[in-house]
């Protein structure tokens, strides 16, 4: 399916699309890159991989891709619902912890650290909708792609009644939280995930906050 979206992307050869199947292995790959420090590609390739089929066959959950040239420029995952994506992968726990083995074999508070979820699960929540990962391969980056699949996000976020979704993101990610902030999602609190300080960011759809909103009252204007 190619989907549209993406307009402020200058460049025509970046198409945009919702995941496929197939994606799982690209996403995985750029999810353990581009998210390097972070505590899920610790895990290891096996388990990003088995969790993004996990999720990308949650009826909750929509992913959409980015692609140049053949190959994935880019992904986005969102859910609508975090405790029911929780919950599909809780009960794959045992298949989740068998491809983390090998990693949780190496350094065994990992285990600890998976299975309380970093206490993320007991953070409290405004909205059951989440981003969880947008990652845009390194050199591909500040061109746009990252809004584009914003945007997409945003539309299908739209499409199934969803009034306003968060993120949670490490503080020390300057470079997202920037660009969260510049697509106008607004900063809530800071968390602790994993024993990082994450800081939570919200955006409200419906009548819309954002740099659309600025659009509507510009033209409107
Ligand atoms: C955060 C992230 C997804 C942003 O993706 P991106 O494709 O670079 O985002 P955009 O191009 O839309 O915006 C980034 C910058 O490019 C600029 N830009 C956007 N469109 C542009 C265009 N057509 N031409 C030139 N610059 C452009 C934006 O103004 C923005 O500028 P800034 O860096 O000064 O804020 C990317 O940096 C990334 O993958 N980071 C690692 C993973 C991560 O941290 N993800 C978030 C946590 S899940």
């Amino acid at each position: 399916m190619s989907v549209g979206g993406g307009e402020d992307v200058r460049d025509r050869a970046i198409s945009f699309r919702a995941w496929k199947a197939s994606d799982v292995p690209s996403v995985a790959r750029l999810h353990r890159e581009g998210l390097r420090g972070s505590f899920l590609p610790e895990l290891g390739i096996r388990f990003l991989e088995t969790m993004y089929e996990l999720l990308w066959a949650t009826p909750e959950v929509f992913g959409f891709v980015a692609e140049e040239e053949g190959s994935v420029a880019g992904f986005i995952c969102c859910t609508v619902s975090r405790k029911a994506t929780d919950r599909t992968l809780r009960r794959r726990k045992i298949l989740l912890l068998g491809k983390a083995l090998p990693a949780l074999l190496r350094r065994p508070a990992r285990i600890v650290r998976l299975l309380s979820g970093g206490g993320y699960a007991k953070k409290p929540h405004k909205t059951e909708a989440e981003l969880l990962a947008v990652v845009v391969r390194d050199e591909k980056r500040s061109r746009g792609i990252g809004r584009g699949l914003l945007q997409l996000s945003r539309e299908e976020f739209r499409r199934r009644e969803v009034d306003d979704y968060c993120v949670v993101v490490a503080e020390e990610n300057i470079r997202a939280v920037r660009f969260y902030e510049k697509n106008g999602l607004v900063r809530q609190a800071v968390v602790e995930v994993f024993g990082r300080p994450m800081v939570e960011l919200y955006e409200r759809l419906g009548e819309g906050s954002g740099p659309e909103k600025e659009e509507r009252e510009t033209r409107d204007a």
